[in-house]
């Protein structure tokens, strides 16, 4: 289709979907009513039509919808929530195909139903009378007797609305932030109003609920009261005795010229940000969300952890423009995202005597970056000279620092975490690359067999620390792709991701070049690279599929 048909079909798709959700605004949603992916009935508006409840198309897969609440009236559609289910422990957003029924049953319960008539998620309410999506962004069931019976401000996903309130409880209150902007899976950070009273930011190693230490807490165990997104703007954390501890800002007075949310970011970061209404805002301001307050304020800085990637995954690095507020994940020279179709250079085998080592690989300076947690090990009194050597004659090392004014050299390995812009003064920092530009040199056996197969694994932190060594030399092969460092990219092929087995080693998720452009775009003004350092992934590719 030519460029200007496919933009005019889009248009009349647009105005298709508008209309349909025009007809839809509506005040209580009463029992029996029901809404479906396509058709004119897949969203229940709020009566000022800024939000909508009901399926959004799953960016990247046409046949799959997810359960949500968005920002209705701008063109993002930003999603504010969305439905989770948790089997065997591990939450996961409900995502079903087209014909898929939510229905509000004449007996007042909301059922989302799969085109088999399985039940796939339904909230943990009492009968309601009626539903209704409020102009707040709350989606609600309300009982005869008129009070809420269930909402989604109380289980809220990576996002909080003003007048949203999250108060000290029994349980954990949590946003959990997503993977990556498009792809809602459960991310690696969370927030907690926990029972104790203190609101905690941990770094959560993927694909489990393992807490890392906390990289922000409001030390009030014992007093903490409630999160509370006010409609002025702020969001801050109350204490029994009635202060206020400032979390964010959105510092405009005019609060009904915006819309606001505060998002837990797939880096980490608690961002609030504000878009312009109408038309004389945006004189001002942009057409889109703008972060306007943040916490932490340098993400960077504040994950520091023992095991897991740190802020921007495993063999990349954080940094952090203070004039623009903004965190940006890079890879080192010669790391890329991963590739498969060109995979940046070819690892280094164990097998390599010293001489053919010498050949091949060579250590380069890289500057004012540093990953403090990964040395193994340290040599003193030593010259810069034999400090490369050492390295480059060894298979498991990755990056040398080279200080001169004690002659010590410390070796570290793969993968690299915790990676930061640092001054390094007194300091060398070398890695190791392939020598020639040519990246078809001959694999190591360690690989080829993976390469024959079209199988390609980037896996997590907890295989890496898995008991069979084979796998472990296996993987450290595999790991000096560099595909820890950014998003996994494959342009070409359809990739088959199985199923999550609920053992260590973990489902994949897969990314198309089309998807991440998409990804970061949609997040420009925040992830400035485009690598929010989802890394942990498993990739398995069949040329079959
Ligand atoms: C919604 O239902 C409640 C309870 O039946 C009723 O009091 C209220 O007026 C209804 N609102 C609208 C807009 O129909
Ligand atoms: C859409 O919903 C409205 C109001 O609930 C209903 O009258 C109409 O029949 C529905 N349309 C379809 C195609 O289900
Ligand atoms: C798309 O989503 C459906 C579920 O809605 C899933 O079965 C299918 O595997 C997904 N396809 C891809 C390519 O991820
Ligand atoms: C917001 O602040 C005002 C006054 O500061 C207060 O009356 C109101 O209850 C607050 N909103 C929430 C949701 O706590
Ligand atoms: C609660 O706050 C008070 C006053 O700031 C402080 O003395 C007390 O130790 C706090 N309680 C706990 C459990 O920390
Ligand atoms: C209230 O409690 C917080 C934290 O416990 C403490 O820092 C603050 O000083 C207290 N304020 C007053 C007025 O007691
Ligand atoms: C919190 O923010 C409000 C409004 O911006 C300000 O008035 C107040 O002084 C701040 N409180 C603290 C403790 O910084
Ligand atoms: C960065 O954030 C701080 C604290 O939120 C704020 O004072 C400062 O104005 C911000 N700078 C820019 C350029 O946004
Ligand atoms: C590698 O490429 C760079 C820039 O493209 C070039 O300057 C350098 O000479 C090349 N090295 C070799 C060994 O080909």
């Amino acid at each position: 289709m030519a460029p200007h048909l496919r933009w005019l079909f889009l248009q009349f798709l647009l105005l298709l979907l508008e209309f349909s959700s025009a007809a839809q605004a509506q005040g209580n949603i009463t029992l029996g009513s029901s809404l479906t992916p396509q058709g004119p009935n897949s969203s229940w508006l709020s009566p000022s039509g800024d939000f909508a409840f009901g399926f959004r198309p799953v960016e990247g897969n046409t046949s799959s919808y997810l359960l949500a609440v968005w920002f209705d009236k701008i063109s993002e559609k930003t999603v504010a929530w969305y439905a989770k289910s948790s089997s065997d422990g591990q939450e996961s957003p409900v995502q079903v195909p087209s014909s898929s029924v939510l229905q509000l049953r004449d007996d007042g319960l909301l059922s989302l139903r799969n085109p088999s008539g399985d039940e796939v998620w339904s909230p943990q309410a009492p009968s309601a009378a009626y539903a209704r999506m409020l102009d707040t962004g709350n989606f609600r069931l309300v009982g005869a007797d008129g009070k809420a019976k269930w909402e989604t401000f109380d289980v809220p996903a990576d996002t909080i609305l003003p007048t949203q309130v999250l108060p000290v409880g029994q349980q954990d209150k949590v946003l959990r932030s997503r993977l990556i902007p498009t792809d809602y899976a459960n991310g690696r950070f969370l927030l907690v109003v926990q029972p104790d009273g203190n609101l905690v930011f941990y770094p959560i190693a993927e694909h489990s609920t393992f807490q890392y230490d906390p990289y922000w807490a409001s030390n009030t165990v014992g007093n903490g009261s409630r999160l509370v997104f006010n409609e002025t703007g702020r969001v801050y954390f109350t204490v029994k005795n009635g202060t206020q501890i400032n979390i964010t800002s959105a510092g405009v007075n005019s609060m009904g010229d915006f819309f606001n949310r505060a998002t837990l970011d797939p880096d980490g970061v608690f961002r609030q940000y504000l878009y312009p209404k109408s038309s004389m805002v945006r004189n001002v301001w942009s057409s889109r969300w703008t972060a306007v307050s943040s916490i932490p304020q340098d993400i960077c800085q504040a994950i520091s952890v023992k095991a897991g990637s740190g802020a921007c995954g495993f063999n990349s690095y954080c940094t952090f423009d203070g004039t623009k507020n903004q965190t940006s994940c890079l890879c080192p020279q010669r790391y890329k995202f991963f590739d498969n179709e060109r995979p940046d250079f070819v690892p280094q085998s164990c097998d390599l005597d010293e001489e053919a080592a010498m050949a091949e690989f060579e250590m380069t300076l890289i500057n004012s970056v540093d990953w403090p947690q990964s040395d193994y090990e340290q040599y003193s009194p030593i010259d810069e000279t034999e400090c490369r050597r050492l390295c480059v004659i060894d298979c498991f090392c990755a990056t040398a620092v080279f200080q001169a004014s004690t002659n010590t050299c410390w070796k570290k390995k793969l993968p690299l975490s915790n990676g930061n812009m640092a001054e390094s003064v007194d300091r060398t920092v070398l890695i190791k690359v392939p020598r020639s530009n040519n990246t078809q040199s001959q694999p190591s056996s360690g690989s080829s067999k993976w390469k024959k197969d079209k199988k390609y694994w980037i896996l997590g932190s907890s295989l890496f620390f898995g008991s069979s060594v084979l796998l472990n030399l296996l993987l450290i092969s595999i790991l000096l792709f560099g595909t820890y460092c950014g998003i996994s990219i494959t342009s070409k092929k359809k990739l088959q991701s199985p199923q999550s087995s609920g053992s260590s080693i973990l489902p994949p998720k897969i990314f198309t070049y089309n998807e991440l452009e998409k990804a970061t775009s949609g997040f420009h003004e925040v992830l400035g690279s485009g690598a929010s350092g989802t890394v942990y992934k498993g990739q398995h590719r069949s040329d079959v599929s």
